[in-house]
């Protein structure tokens, strides 16, 4: 009797499949790895996109999603797209220079953007979509920008000023825009996978590091950092990408829906993104464990003289026109 209900349903279910997919001889399933908690801008867009990719396609896609590095780590998830051991991911936008395009390391150029209506200026823009085209060639199609936000700065002895970080050991992504914004704050850079951040920071590894509020939050960092400055010196965000033969091989009404699903998913996780980290940031606040420090108009204003620097120094590295035309753009009505 239960075996009979369970072919019925089956077979309910695989003639739904070929109505809405007549092309699909079996579900397609989607591996979408990343390295950070569910509960963040990321991991809430991830979950999203699972829920809507799986009703638009009315299951003929599965999306496994996997948080918190549980399958690689920042540098591995790459390795394993390009291979095809998963589909999807959503690295930061400063671990693409591994994958030769270093270009996406504009967006760490330190005090480019005030705030998220000019990040909106360059992602939605001819320099976001060049930079996403410039992925075509690796073998990977670059789908969507999401937000995540600005950093604050944290370190284990008060940082207020940019001579604070001398000497400190600082924990970066790997992105030679950000070895030389802390090269240019006299600190010591050190690159480390995500997933490692939390222990270097406990253990002594690292004295400090940068990072939006909900990563600082959800990683549970404000307990290992009694230290920070709202310094918002730069943005941290993300390019969703996939394989690029997985995708240009699917069934082409699949992926319409899948690009539906993907416009919608981009949209609620870039609608949620600020409010997710002053919510972290008033999260940490009253924890108490940090002491938060806002600078002041004089003590902001050493953060860029010192911090601006750097885009002139690392010019040829993402190039002087790309970083040219992004500050027009930022800087046009
Ligand atoms: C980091 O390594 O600090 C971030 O890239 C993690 C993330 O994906 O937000």
């Amino acid at each position: 009797m239960k075996r009979r209900t369970f072919a019925a349903l089956a077979g309910a279910a695989a003639f739904a499949l070929t109505a809405a997919f007549p092309a699909l001889a079996q579900t397609v399933t989607i591996k979408f790895s990343h390295v950070v908690a569910p509960d963040t801008p990321k991991g809430k867009g991830a979950l999203k996109f699972k829920e809507l990719a799986e009703q638009y396609t009315d299951g003929a896609v599965v999306v496994e999603v996997y948080p918190n590095s549980q399958l690689y780590k920042d540098k591995e998830e790459l390795e394993a797209l390009q291979l095809g051991a998963v589909q999807m991911l959503a690295p930061s936008l400063a671990k693409f220079g591994p994958l030769g395009v270093q270009q996406f390391e504009l967006f760490d150029l330190p005090y480019l953007m005030d705030g998220y209506d000019d990040l909106r200026k360059i992602t939605d823009g001819e320099v976001g979509q060049t930079l996403l085209g410039l992925l075509d060639d690796k073998g990977i199609k670059g789908l969507a920008y999401w937000d995540n936000g600005f950093k604050v700065m944290s370190a284990n002895s008060p940082i207020e000023t940019p001579d604070d970080l001398l000497g400190l050991k600082m924990r970066i992504q790997s992105s030679k825009i950000l070895e030389a914004q802390m090269l240019a704050l006299d600190a010591v850079p050190q690159v480390l996978p995500f997933s490692e951040v939390y222990q270097a920071l406990q253990t002594g590894v690292v004295d400090g590091t940068e990072n939006p509020p909900s990563n600082m939050f959800t990683q549970k960092m404000h307990e290992v950092q009694k230290h920070a400055t709202v310094t918002n010196h730069g943005y941290l965000g993300y390019a969703v990408i996939v394989n690029k033969a997985f995708w240009d091989g699917l069934d082409p009404a699949v992926r319409e829906q899948l690009d539906r699903a993907m416009a919608e998913a981009t949209e609620y996780a870039n609608s949620i993104a600020k409010e997710e980290n002053d919510w972290a940031m008033a999260e940490m606040v009253k924890a108490g464990t940090t002491t938060f420090h806002e600078p002041t108009e004089e003590e902001r204003a050493e953060w860029i003289e010192r911090l601006r620097p750097v885009h002139d120094e690392m010019a040829s590295r993402i190039g002087a026109d790309l970083i040219q035309q992004a500050r027009e753009v930022v800087a046009a009505d």
